[in-house]
This record gives C-alpha cells, structure tokens and sequence, in this order.
C-alpha cells in the first residue's frame, strides 16, 4: 500500500483496538492532513469524541492511543497538542522510500479500486438537428474527466452518449426535407442535407407560417413512430448529419462515447408503463398517466405528478430516463450511474429516481447520481452570447481559444527571438488552447457558474492550463539542458534536505487519496487545485534548489524530484484530458 493516509488510518484503527477493545474496530480513526505545518503533517482528533464515551480526559485517551500506536516506521513519536489533537511528523527516511518505490511504478503509488465496478457515466448527450451548445461542452469536458479517473481507478466504464434523437420536432424536419431536399431523400445523400441549424430554422419558420405543413409534420411523426421506411430513413440521414457535427467537436476535444440516444429504448417505454401500473404506483391525473411524486410539490401544495404517458398517448423525456434506468442496470449490470448535466435538470432527475427506486428498479447495491454543474457565463455575467447576440457555436468557441493560444505565442517567440515551424506552432496552439479551456471548466467546482474569459484561461499565471504545462516542460527543459535520460534514474537514492523539497515529495505522495476523493465525490477541481499545488511547489523548489549545479549526490536526487514531479503532472493531466507538450 502506497498511501500514507490509508497506511496512518490503519494503524491508527488497529491502535484503538489494541487500547480499548473490538468494540472500536469500526470507529473512524479520524485521520487528516494537517490543517497548518506548525501541526506536523497529519493528524487525529479520534481522542476527542472518543473520551467523551469512555469519559476520560481527551489528553489521556490520547496517550493510550499513542502507547498502542505503532508507526515509528512512518513518523517521529507523535505528540498531543492543545485538548487532545494528535499530531504526526512524517520521517525524511519514509518519504525517501516512499517515493523510491513510486518512482519505479508506473502508475505513481496511484492504487486502483479494491471492487471495481461496473460505471455507466452518461454525459455530452446533445440534441439532434440542433446545436450544440456551451452547457453540451460542460458536460463532454466534465464527463470525459469523470470517466477518465474512474477507469485509471480500474472501474469498468461505460461512457454513454444518451442524445435526443426522438420527439415531434423529427416531424416537422422530415416533412421539411421532404419538401426542400427531395434528393437527399431518394440517394440517401447526407451532405446534401447542408447544415442541420439552418435546416432546422427554416424548417421552423415554414412550420410557424403553414397550417397544412403543421398538419402533415404531425402525420410525419407518426409515420417515424410507424416505421414507415422513407420516414425512417429520414430520420436516419438528419441524425447522421448531426452525427458528423458532433464528432468533429468530440475528436477536437479528444473524448471518446457510445451513442444511445433516447431512440434505443422506443421499444421499453411501454413496457415501463405496464410495471408501473402493476407496482400500483400509475395514476391517471388529466387523462395524463403519472406517478405523484413524494416531496415534490406544487406552490398551493398539492403533489406533483411525473407524467409517463401523456394524453395523447406519447411518451416523454421522463418515460426514456425511466426505460434507461432499467435497461442499464438489468442490461448493462451497472453499480453506478452517472449523470452529467446542468443544474437545471436536478429535479428532473431527482423525480425519475425515486420513481425508478419505488417501482423496485433500483437494488440496494446499485447507486444513481446525478452531477450538476452550473452555468456559462460571459464576462458580462450574463449567458455566453457572440458579439452579436446569438448562441456561441462551440466550434467557433474552441477555434477561437485556439487563435488566441496562436496570438499569444507568436507573441512570445518574437519576443523572445524564437523561430519555430509552422506545425510545431499549430500543434503547440491546438494543445495549449484546448487545455486551457478545458481547464477552466474542471478547476471550477463544478456546481458554481463559471465565467468564460480567454484572456484568463490562457495567462501563464494563476491556476490555468498554461501554468501547469509550463511547469511540465520546464523539467523537461532540466532534462534537455542537462542532457538526462530520466529513465536511467528510476532506482538511483533519493535524499531530501531542503525545506522545498520535503514539502514536493510530501505533496507527490498525495495523488492516491486525491484520486480516491475523485471517485467518491465526483470533484475533478479536488485533481486540478493537487495539481495546481503541485506546479506552484515544484516552482519553489526549482527556485530554491540548484539542480544541474548541484553536487551529486544532491543532483541525482533532484532530478529524480524533478522528473517524479512531471510524472505526476503528465498523469495528472491526463486524467484530465490534457496532453502535455515537451517544449512550449
Ligand atoms: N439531451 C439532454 C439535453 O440536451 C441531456 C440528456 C442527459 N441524459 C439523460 N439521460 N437524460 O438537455
């Protein structure tokens, strides 16, 4: 085992077995890094709650904790502070070793789950025939990272991109198509469908304007719902259209799903009415099918229902999340479903949860989350809008952060006096720009709005994508200039003797319980603010410590501290989704 958090809180738990019986085998050793360095670097405040149980002195339950504790490998004799506080100091020789051993695993001491399990993140899920919007973005950037840590975690993901490729706005683009693009239709030609934005504002607007086109749209929906082959067909070409648009974003952000729209569980959604009226939860409320919900109400107090089925006989956004739910878990076996949407849709899935639970759909062993995130605003305040007004198209969006990324470089290298290649540049603006917006969006907590600022998101300083690359190919540098195989170093000793560098190694050694913290709590700004700690560490050290200069065997070590840190950085990051680049 390779965290020293866990290793503490073992033989902290073990400890207070030894002192004071099996009955506090499951207590809660309370083990946390120090609030403060005065406090040495971890601590228990176990002692507190405990001697009000055992009624004692808080100090004195902590001293026969200590008399049963056995961590001299680990620390100094641990000492009691102020009403009970114990306080622990990790030894240079621990560290040293920890950190040794980590160096020569390719993994970084980072652990993988004790029971993996089986994960169903579902998140980006845009809308067919529309765009693809800011809250989409969030979504892929948040997800992908989600997804990303769960699988180094060595869970068994499955990434779902549930995308609304279903509803009576199919009826109204078919018959628009019908009428405008005849030709597509008979050759099946996708490209000739042109851009679904603009076909779906004109489809619209002859929807707004034409009575009869209102009605044959309608007909048209139920066609598609039918199966009536040119309908489906369509269909078909609208959503592979759509398919291509997205793509494009998806391979600009390199993030890889499995598309399951809402149409693959058509065929359940009856299926779900039937259970439900079995379970006696269905009741008919305005000839409307629902289940009335609990803990949800109406301003005059009344419950509220989940429509299923609407008077019409149609099935809703709620009857798919519903029919999804059964069909991932009896399907698909997940333990953990994972919903990555705006904040807007919390009660959405609130709702369908616990209809999903009370219909008996949901095993105990099975856990349902829905991750929200707040909104996008511009530097305004107000929603993110182009100059002019509109919606920003996301592809403008990234290819925006991308030109600036390019300004800013240019910039530098003229400044600089350096001349670089065409693609060493392209490359260098593609990398930078995308990570900066990509981090912008995951070092926030997720559930806060965050405002869209590319002057702010591309800086050098502050906790941005470029900072911490920067810090990535500055040991690169190291190693350039130095000409250091870093491979080669991999078993050599480590000896730390600056303050500076015992604090990097300490913080190096974290990864582990960051990433742990990930997979619970579903926070990758925890990873971002680790690894934006870790860049500003290495900076101090680097600043402090003379590396190349410095006598061996101070050099070796340092290099290895170097090259541990960029280790860190580049799996880190890549956890992110961030690719990190040699020079820059
Ligand atoms: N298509 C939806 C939207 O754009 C998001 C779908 C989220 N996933 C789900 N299972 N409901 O808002």
């Amino acid at each position: 085992m390779y965290s020293l958090l866990e290793q503490l809180r073992q033989s902290f738990s073990q400890a207070l077995v030894n002192a004071f019986g099996e009955d506090y085998a499951e207590t809660d050793p309370l083990v946390v890094p120090a609030a403060k360095p005065e406090f040495g670097d971890y601590q228990s405040n176990v002692a507190l709650s405990l001697a009000k149980q055992l009624k004692q002195k808080p100090r004195d339950t902590a001293q026969q904790i200590i008399d049963h504790l056995d961590i001299s490998e680990l620390c100094d004799p641990p000492e009691i502070a102020g009403p009970g506080f114990i306080n622990l100091r990790l030894k240079p020789t621990a560290l040293q070793n920890l950190l040794q051993t980590i160096a020569q695993d390719s993994q970084l001491g980072a652990e993988k789950a004790e029971t993996p399990q089986r994960v169903i993140v579902d998140f980006s899920s845009p809308n067919i025939a529309k765009e693809m919007h800011v809250g989409h973005l969030r979504s892929t950037i948040i997800g992908d990272c989600i997804a990303r840590i769960l699988e180094f975690r060595g869970h068994d993901v499955l990434r779902l991109n549930h995308v609304g490729d279903w509803g009576t706005q199919f009826g109204m683009l078919i018959a628009y198509l019908r009428e405008a693009y005849p030709e597509a239709l008979t050759k099946a030609d996708v490209l000739a469908i042109g851009d679904l934005v603009s076909l779906y504002r004109d489809a619209k607007k002859r929807f707004d304007e034409d009575e009869q086109f209102q009605k044959t749209a309608r007909e048209e929906v139920v066609k598609l719902q039918r199966g009536e082959e040119t309908s489906v067909q369509a269909w078909k070409l609208l959503c592979e259209q759509s398919r291509r648009e997205f793509q494009v974003i998806y391979d600009l952000l390199d993030v890889e799903l499995t598309e399951r729209g809402e149409s693959f569980y058509n065929p359940f959604l009856s299926d779900v009415v039937q259970e439900l009226e079995k379970t006696g939860l269905l009741e008919e409320d305005q000839s409307a099918k629902c289940v009335f919900l609990e803990g949800f109400s109406n301003k005059s107090g009344e419950r509220l229902p989940l429509i299923v089925q609407k008077s019409d006989g149609g099935y809703n956004y709620a009857t798919t999340d519903l029919a999804a739910i059964r069909y991932r878990i009896r399907e698909d076996g997940a333990q953990r479903i994972i919903y990555v949407t705006d904040a807007g849709q919390s009660n959405h899935f609130a709702q369908v949860f616990q209809v999903a639970k009370r219909a008996g759909w949901v095993p105990e062993t099975v856990e349902l989350v829905h991750v929200p995130f707040g909104l996008v605003q511009g530097e305004d305040g107000k929603k993110l809008k182009t100059r002019s007004g509109e919606t920003v198209r996301l592809r403008d969006l990234l290819d925006e952060a991308i030109a600036r990324s390019r300004q800013d470089l240019e910039k530098r290298f003229a400044q600089e006096g350096r001349s670089e290649s065409e693609e060493f540049i392209q490359k260098t603006a593609r990398v930078v720009g995308i990570s900066a917006v990509k981090y912008a969006d995951l070092s926030r907590n997720r559930t806060s709005n965050y405002v869209f600022s590319y002057d702010k998101m591309l800086a050098l300083q502050g906790n941005t994508a470029p900072y911490l690359l920067y810090a990535y190919v500055r040991v690169q540098g190291i190693s350039r200039k130095g000409n250091i195989d870093f491979t080669t170093l991999a078993n050599q000793s480590l000896s730390l003797e600056d303050d500076s560098e015992f604090v990097l190694a300490k913080h190096i050694l974290q990864l582990s319980d960051i990433l742990k913290e990930v997979e619970k709590d579903l926070l990758p700004n925890r990873l971002c603010q680790y690894l934006f700690e870790l860049s500003q560490k290495f900076n101090q050290f680097y600043d402090r410590c003379p590396v190349l200069q410095a006598e061996e065997p101070k050099r070796t070590s340092r290099l290895m501290l170097a090259d541990l840190t960029a280790r860190t950085l580049k799996l880190g990051l890549s956890l992110l989704g961030i690719e990190v680049l040699e020079r820059m």
